[in-house]
């Protein structure tokens, strides 16, 4: 069979219209980021985003013309607001105060507050800790959700434990699942691995915009986001695109004295989401045979330099072999050892995070453009 050609998935796109402005996808420029990978096809259909709603069955209708075709064995599309969205995301985000009434999206009406656990590189433990940081605002009372924002290598499927697939709702919307008393979304349910990773920009986008709006989280108290490694431009619009109350800063102590946590708060500050402070991971050493504690990087630097970066110091969690094994198996430490120093430590992070978004009830929040 000879591979798929652009040409291929353009024709059978050709065949299907966009309701509202009575053009073909393909003549009105609608298909964005086409992705042809072996049999796998992946793009994202531009549209207005006040159409959203009305769209859903144009982009089946998109996913089936592609199906249709000799060869093809999954296809993805999702469903993005059109090339303006970004400059006008950016135009909306100088500073400015905000009332109450703006601290919920219409995206996400019924949460809370929806926090980013984020960093200025990769690596340092950002998902280790957004898992356990949800597990611990759970074990405090909490109603929570956790959205993996990480499309491109999503893993909090494999850190939950998770293997079951989202089921589908009566109105068509999808429930979460869930584990240890915490509802969680990743698109690791929806799409295999290999799928994941040809995923363009636009198209994350809508993936993130579809895991909130589409996603029966029901009543939330805190909303916690696995962000992605890295501070490009694809985590800026994120930043911007998810109506955040405020970021942590997950960093090494060796990073936290470098470049890299600046790195994760300038992002921020840009996109003038406030950030709540910083967590140190990885703080010291302990040994797995004896128990004993070292202080590989310099113990205690990390809440001095927060303070040099005007940032609060939310905490430190060490690194011990138990939390990687805890995590990487589907059992984080805070559920499966919760009277454990981990789960303490990590209940303290959380105390702290809720203090902080709890009293920050009039601050600026970030306009979004999906309204
Ligand atoms: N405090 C810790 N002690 C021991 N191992 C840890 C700790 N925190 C994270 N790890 C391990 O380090 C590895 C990377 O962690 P994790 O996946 O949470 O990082 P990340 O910042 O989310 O990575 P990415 O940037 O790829 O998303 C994992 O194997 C995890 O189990
Ligand atoms: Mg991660």
């Amino acid at each position: 069979m000879s591979a798929l050609s652009q040409e291929d998935i353009h024709n059978a796109l050709r065949q299907v219209v966009d309701p509202v402005s009575g053009n073909d996808l393909v003549s009105g420029g609608q298909i964005t980021g086409l992705v042809i990978k072996d049999r796998n096809i992946g793009f994202a259909i531009e549209i207005n985003p006040v159409d959203a709603e009305r769209m859903e069955p144009l982009r089946k209708a998109a996913e089936r013309a592609v199906m249709a075709l000799p060869g093809v064995s999954s296809v993805s599309a999702v469903l993005t607001a059109h090339n303006r969205a970004p400059e006008q995301a950016r135009a909306n985000t100088a500073p400015r105060a905000a009332g109450p009434a703006e601290q919920k999206s219409s995206l996400l009406p019924d949460v809370g507050a929806i926090v980013a656990v984020a960093s200025g590189k990769g690596g340092v433990g950002k998902s280790t800790t957004a898992v356990n940081l949800a597990v611990a605002l759970a074990a405090l009372g909490k109603k929570v959700g956790i959205l993996d924002a990480d499309v491109y290598g999503p893993s909090l499927p494999r850190m939950f434990g998770i293997t079951d697939k989202p089921t589908a709702l009566p109105d068509k919307r999808i429930a979460p699942l869930e584990a240890f008393g915490v509802k969680v979304m990743s698109m690791g349910f929806m799409v295999a691995e290999d799928t994941a990773m040809i995923w363009r920009g636009p198209m994350v986008m809508g993936a993130l915009e579809q895991m909130m709006r589409e996603v029966d989280w029901g009543p939330l108290d805190v909303l916690v986001v696995d962000m992605p490694p890295g501070t490009g431009d694809a985590q800026l619009t994120m930043a911007q695109r998810v109506p955040l109350a405020g970021a942590v800063i997950v960093s090494t102590p060796q990073d936290i004295a470098l470049i890299d946590a600046r790195k994760g708060l300038n992002m921020f500050e840009k996109v003038n989401v406030p950030v709540l402070g910083i967590i140190e991971n990885m703080s010291s050493f302990v040994c797995p045979k004896c128990g004993e504690r070292t202080d590989t990087f310099g113990h205690g630097g990390a809440r001095a330099e927060a303070e040099k970066l005007g940032c609060d110091f939310l905490g430190e969690i060490p690194l011990d072999v138990a939390i990687r094994v805890t995590s990487d198996s589907g059992q984080p430490i805070t559920a499966s050892e919760p009277d454990g120093p981990h789960a303490e430590a990590y209940l303290q992070i959380a105390r702290a995070v809720l203090a902080k978004v709890e009293n920050r009830t009039s601050a600026a929040a970030p306009k979004i453009v999906m309204e």
